[in-house]
């Protein structure tokens, strides 16, 4: 590891990345000491991901997750934050307005100190990712398993499996990107749906158990230590297992998403 300053992480870097074939790692943080560790490990991107409800808060969901929190929760990364792009997740029913997701995106940036915001949806949202975008604020859009409509899927569940709702997802990819969002998170979708978007879009797409072909990857910091309480996700892989400590795990995966040596194929679903 050098000392060296790294330049800051910006939209444009994630797009040139895209077009190097440069893998971009991502990992959730929720406060400024595991962030200085991952800043330390070069993570291209840290979110603050609205899975602090479940993995610091102890929720069985992110439904519970107020603006506050997650403001609070940003301020704090943003402290041990140095060049890492820091995305900030709108909680649950924060954007259900064009002037609500406003109000709520110049929180996360002015007081978050948030680079991006992040909405889970596709048609949806478009109207509020137009006018976020317009106002300057970069979108990053989420699709595939939505952990705040867990009541509606009835589970935690791979999603497009059928052809109606591939097509679907890939529809609402493309509306996405047309609407101006800079980068898009694909949750648990089938390894050959994720390499169709990734390819239909100009945008990067970040997977979290959605295979290997995204342009980068995604875990939950908590999922990757393997501290979360219960099962671990099987798309997920603790990288503590076999270190020595937390440093060098981060640095771990992050040497793994670069390599394509994570996700295995043990990781995705068909
Ligand atoms: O909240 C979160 O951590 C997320 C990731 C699962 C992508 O949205």
């Amino acid at each position: 590891m050098d000392s060296l300053p790294r330049a800051q992480v910006t939209v444009t870097t994630l797009q040139k990345m895209k077009q190097r074939s440069e893998k971009i790692a991502v990992v959730t943080s929720y406060d400024a000491s595991f962030t200085t560790l991952l800043e330390r490990a070069k993570v291209d991107v840290i979110l603050v991901g609205d899975s602090l409800g479940m993995v610091v808060q102890g929720r069985d969901s992110t439904v519970g997750v107020s603006m506050d929190d997650m403001v609070y929760h940003c301020a704090c990364v943003a402290r041990g934050g140095e060049s890492a792009l820091r995305i900030a997740d709108f909680p649950f029913m924060s954007y259900s307005s064009v002037d609500q997701a406003l109000e709520n995106a110049a929180k996360l940036m002015r007081e978050g100190q948030a680079h991006m915001v992040k909405l889970e949806g596709g048609e949806v949202n478009l109207k509020s990712v137009e006018a976020i975008t317009g106002f300057g604020v970069p979108v990053c859009g989420h699709l595939g398993l939505l952990p705040q409509s867990v009541n509606k899927l009835g589970g935690y569940r791979v999603q497009g499996r059928d052809d109606a709702s591939a097509q679907q997802l890939i529809s609402d990819a493309r509306a996405l990107e047309a609407a101006g969002a800079a980068l898009l998170v694909l949750e648990c979708v089938p390894v050959d749906l994720a390499r169709q978007v990734t390819e239909a879009l100009t945008i990067p797409t970040i997977g979290i158990g959605a295979g290997v072909d995204c342009d980068g990857q995604v875990l939950v910091l908590y999922d990757l230590l393997g501290i979360t309480p219960g099962k671990r996700p099987s798309f997920s892989r603790n990288f503590l297992a076999g270190q020595s400590d937390i440093q060098s795990a981060l640095v771990s995966y992050v040497q793994a998403v670069k390599a394509s040596e994570f996700p295995a194929k043990e990781h995705g679903f068909s």
